[in-house]
């Protein structure tokens, strides 16, 4: 044993947990290092998912761990309200400096929901300092990913995420969303059909009135609702009506951002450039929980510009750790490691194989649907009858027993290993899914 299991397993409420099953049945990690976890007996799990999406350089980097090491012991806090301290800053300028366009001013929160949060709010703020104080609608996507705060839940298409929560913000509206099995199934990258289905935003202005909209927010890519990717055109479509109504376009990149399809932002990857960008997890390689939002110079100017002319806090938002200083060392010696090993590199490097391993499980059991963009892949199952879910957690537990992690939501099993997956290291995680496909009924 490397570490003893906890005694009293009832003490953790565990997040999106079936928590009654996994305290009968707990699979615990007690250390990790590269590609791998580590389990309490010491066995040895190759991580297909960098954790939850956002391990991007891998585990336990040595410059990453020493960062937050000597940084805990020079300043182990300061507040960032009416204060600074250096690395904000510079962190800050980093991150806006990756950053398409002149969306280089940044924000920071503590977790992609807060940064979804912050990011709504900036939105309003910005219309309302303009004098478009009617803007206060916000609309979102079915099966939207965009966390968990109330400003997430409301602007997200997941159904069992909002419906125990009451209705949410009031005026929040959705797309559709871009997933089309008959259509589109088995396409390799982006689709070719579906970039219509942007047009429903011209349906939601005509609905409720242009003016009345603040903003639209978008994974460009859907990660947790089970990797949808934009057919082709539909982000530009999106982008167009957003400029003709002068609706500010958000895209939620806290999965894509920092390297996961082969650049800084998908934003970039895919030529088109929202005004605001949400980001967390691979901005410190998960080492330490941060978020940050990237705005373009405009809105920064005019909510700090029209309300300076009153003096005084132009923007009533942050929290205590906004920029805490353990967050930005280890976001520092990330981007360093993303540069040096020019690992966005490495990973645009990896697509073809890895597109090519993963469609080779087209012939799997169960699979209905493989996706792929960058090094995010899913694998779709077919429902069992009336036990929707229940194939892709059997899928996701008996992987784990054989050594590999991978994400279910519901029958989609998505992969997303961290940048530094050495292609044996896809081979062996495709070989485990096709033997586990094959075994599960
Ligand atoms: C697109 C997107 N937005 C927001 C979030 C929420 O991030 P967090 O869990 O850090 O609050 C996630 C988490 O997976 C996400 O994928």
């Amino acid at each position: 044993m490397l570490q003893s299991p906890p005694n009293d397993l009832d003490a953790f409420w565990m997040p999106f947990t079936d928590n009654r099953y996994f305290k009968a049945n707990p699979r615990l990690l007690a250390s990790a290092r590269g590609m791998y976890y580590q389990t309490p007996e010491g066995r040895e799990i190759l991580d297909g998912t960098a954790g939850l999406w956002c391990v991007n350089a891998g585990h336990g980097r040595e410059s990453i761990v020493e960062a937050i090491r000597e940084q805990a012991g020079r300043l182990d806090f300061a507040p960032t309200f009416q204060l600074g301290h250096p690395l904000a800053f510079q962190l800050a300028a980093r991150v806006g400096g990756m950053m398409p366009g002149d969306l280089d001013r940044v924000f920071f929160a503590n977790s992609g929901s807060e940064a979804v949060d912050t990011a709504l709010k900036i939105a309003l703020a910005y219309h309302r300092v303009r004098g478009e104080g009617t803007r206060t609608r916000l609309i979102g996507r079915e099966r939207g990913y965009h966390g968990t705060g109330f400003g997430g839940i409301a602007v997200g298409g997941i159904g069992p995420n909002r419906r125990t929560f009451g209705p949410g913000l009031p005026g929040s509206d959705h797309l559709p969303h871009t997933h089309d099995l008959a259509r589109n199934a088995f396409t390799r990258g982006q689709a070719a059909h579906g970039a219509h289905l942007a047009d429903a935003l011209e349906g939601l202005v005509a609905l409720h009135g242009g003016d009345t909209i603040a903003a639209v927010i978008v994974e460009p890519m859907a990660g947790s609702t089970g990797v949808l990717v934009p057919p082709i055109g539909y982000l530009e479509r999106l982008r167009e009506i957003c400029t003709k109504h002068g609706i500010l376009l958000i895209f939620d990149e806290v999965i894509t951002a920092f390297g996961r399809i082969g650049a800084a932002t998908a934003a970039e990857r895919l030529g088109v450039t929202p005004d605001i960008i949400t980001m967390a997890k691979g901005i410190t390689n998960a080492a330490v929980p941060m978020g940050a939002v990237a705005c373009r110079r405009g809105i920064y100017d005019a909510v700090t510009g029209a309300m300076a002319q009153a003096a005084g806090i132009e923007l009533f938002h942050g929290y205590t750790y906004s920029a805490h200083p353990l967050a930005c060392a280890a976001a520092l010696a990330t981007l360093d490691l993303y540069r040096d090993e020019a690992l966005f590199e490495r990973s645009r490097g990896l697509e073809a194989y890895w597109e090519a391993a993963v469609h080779g499980l087209a012939e799997g059991r169960h699979v209905i649907d493989i996706r792929n963009m960058g090094l995010v892949a899913g694998i779709e199952m077919a429902p069992r009858e009336g036990a929707p879910g229940a194939r892709g957690m059997e899928v996701f537990r008996r992987l784990f027993d054989t050594g590999l992690l991978v994400r279910a939501t519901g029958d989609i099993i998505a992969l997303s290993p961290p940048l530094i997956v050495e292609e044996a290291q896809i081979d062996t995680m495709v070989a485990a899914l096709a033997g586990v496909l094959a075994e599960t009924v």
